[in-house]
């Protein structure tokens, strides 16, 4: 058994969940008046209903009970405090540095980092300012209109993510893509229709030896060089945000047009670094800075609220609860809000990137479930789709709603409708659909075993006043910390992500063979050389096309 299993708070909670596993949400709603008012949380504008998880008050508190048994309140204070947290990488996980004020010290190896933060904001400000208002023009002096980031996993998911959900706020006059995948179909979609002379690139590398960011870096080059002509253009088209300033300037582009960042700062927890370059040019550094006031106010939330009423801690430890006490294996995020539709694909990289862990930090295997797999799509589409699982099926999805009280875009009543199916869900996830009611429908006997829903599935609902810049750093930073909280919980490396590591590799190895003029002997196993050699036959000649 390991350290954690072997804690008595942990085992109290085995016994809990034992003793309590009769007990379904609609006996804890029947016996407890006022249930949904009271386990609730509410805390910088955000709203919590818990209810309809499968907890009670005991549940929560034997759940704090573990977190402190786990050293939470201690290891919040070491992130803060900038110590190297991220052990298996000998780093600091400082992206609270990023939002802090310009009078807040936080040290990394005995020098506050802070300054440093804020005049690199300080940059992006001034560059932005004229970008968005035609002073920064192109090579040919043409204003620049399109905005393409280039950049992969963290140093693309945020920035799109944001994008999307500020899109409200955006400049409406210019043009904002996002290029990712090594598929030259993302470059070439992406540009087809964009002039080179009124296009900036930003290519977003932490470490700016990313293959995938790099050969879409490259085909920009070629196709902007290819319309102006001259390599003195690169100056005027390409921008950089990375940690490697000799990297950047390896591939060309000048370290003055270069905005950095550190190696405190987690891929997937760097989009209000310079990495959200492209989110401060789209909605102006005036609203970008309210963004990080979002983020920074839910900081000072978790590192100064008691656990009773910490919102990260609490969905955490909640995650925690269904994960390893109920057997969750999933977490379906369900926003009520088309403009946060990449919110759930931003969250699989923030989580499971982050607690897709196997081993503790000591290296011990674990001996309890990690991380569950994160998914979900905007309502009400997802509805139409695979709420059905989620109602009838045999496994327990445990869902997040999201939802705003005011929208931006009203169009006839249809917000209202938009909200009445978000708290519809969460009941009809809770409390089903009985046989007692179906016969009193008149139900006929044989459909009533297809017809019936038998409830008790929990959700969380998160509402917000309305979707604007400081509420996205609210809602970030809230994942942000619940992931810590389960990460200390489960004592894992949140901040590594050895595992990517694997298929890097052996992509490069592969990608020599597909190179090699001359058929090369291959030492796979025999579905990776079949694999090979089959495309190696089939795939058209270096320049003939696709074929017809
Ligand atoms: O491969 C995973 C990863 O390292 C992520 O953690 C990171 O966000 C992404 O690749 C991109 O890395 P970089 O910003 O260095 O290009």
């Amino acid at each position: 058994m390991s350290r954690l299993t072997e804690r008595p708070q942990w085992q109290a909670l085995q016994a809990h969940a034992q003793a309590q596993q009769a007990l379904t949400l609609r006996d804890r709603f029947a016996a407890e008046p006022g249930r949904g008012e009271r386990l609730c949380a509410e805390g910088l504008g955000l709203f919590l209903d818990y209810s309809k998880q499968r907890v009670g008050e005991d549940t929560l508190a034997l759940l704090r009970e573990l977190a402190v048994a786990c050293g939470l309140p201690a290891r919040i204070e070491a992130m803060f405090n900038g110590e190297k947290i991220n052990a298996t990488e000998d780093r600091a996980v400082l992206h609270v540095a990023l939002r802090a004020p310009m009078d807040a010290s936080i040290l990394v190896d005995g020098r506050n980092v802070v300054p440093d933060v804020h005049a690199v904001l300080d940059h992006m400000a001034d560059f932005s300012r004229r970008v968005r208002d035609g002073r920064w023009t192109g090579h040919t002096g043409k204003r620049v209109r399109n905005v393409v980031s280039i950049g992969i996993g963290g140093s693309d998911l945020g920035p799109v993510m944001a994008y999307e959900a500020l899109r409200h706020f955006s400049a409406r006059d210019m043009v904002f893509r996002f290029v990712s995948n090594v598929d030259g179909t993302d470059f070439s979609e992406a540009t087809r229709d964009l002039d080179p002379a009124e296009t900036l690139f930003i290519v977003c590398s932490k470490t700016f030896g990313t293959i995938e960011t790099l050969s879409n870096a490259r085909a920009a080059r070629a196709w902007c060089l290819a319309a102006l002509g001259d390599e003195t253009a690169v100056a005027k088209h390409f921008v950089a945000v990375s940690t490697d300033q000799a990297r950047v300037r390896a591939f060309g582009i000048d370290p003055g047009n270069m905005f950095g960042f550190w190696d405190w700062v987690g891929g997937r927890y760097s989009m209000d670094s310079a990495i959200g370059l492209s989110t401060m040019i789209a909605i102006g550094p005036e609203a970008f800075g309210e963004m990080l006031a979002g983020f920074h106010a839910m900081d000072e939330h978790f590192r100064h609220t008691p656990l009773e009423r910490n919102l990260p801690a609490l969905m955490g430890l909640i995650g925690i609860w269904n994960s390893n006490f109920l057997g969750a294996d999933t977490v379906a995020v369900l926003p009520y809000a088309q403009y946060l539709k990449r919110f759930p694909a931003y969250l699989q990289q923030l989580t499971m990137e982050s607690n897709g862990k196997s081993v503790t930090l000591s290296g011990e295997r674990v001996d309890y479930a990690t991380g569950p797999v994160y998914w979900g799509e905007p309502g009400t589409n997802g509805q139409h789709s695979f709420y059905q699982l989620l109602h009838q099926g045999t496994r327990l999805v445990p869902c997040d709603f999201i939802g705003f009280i005011e929208t931006d875009n009203p169009v006839g009543e249809q917000h209202d409708l938009l909200m009445a199916n978000l708290f519809a869900q969460g009941e009809a996830l809770a409390f089903g659909k009985g046989v007692a009611q179906l016969a009193a429908e008149d139900v006929a006997p044989a459909l009533i075993p297809h017809r019936t829903f038998e409830g008790n599935r929990p959700s969380s609902t998160l509402l917000a006043q309305r979707l604007d810049p400081h509420t996205l750093g609210l809602l970030v930073a809230l994942y942000e910390h619940s992931v810590f909280v389960q990460g200390v919980v489960w004592d894992i490396d949140s901040f590594d992500q050895w595992g990517v590591e694997l298929g890097k590799s052996l992509a490069v190895q592969t990608g020599a063979e597909l190179a090699a003029a001359d058929a090369p002997v291959l030492k796979h196993d025999s579905s990776t050389n079949a694999l090979i050699q089959r495309y190696r036959r089939l795939r058209p000649q270096r320049g003939a096309g696709p074929s017809p």
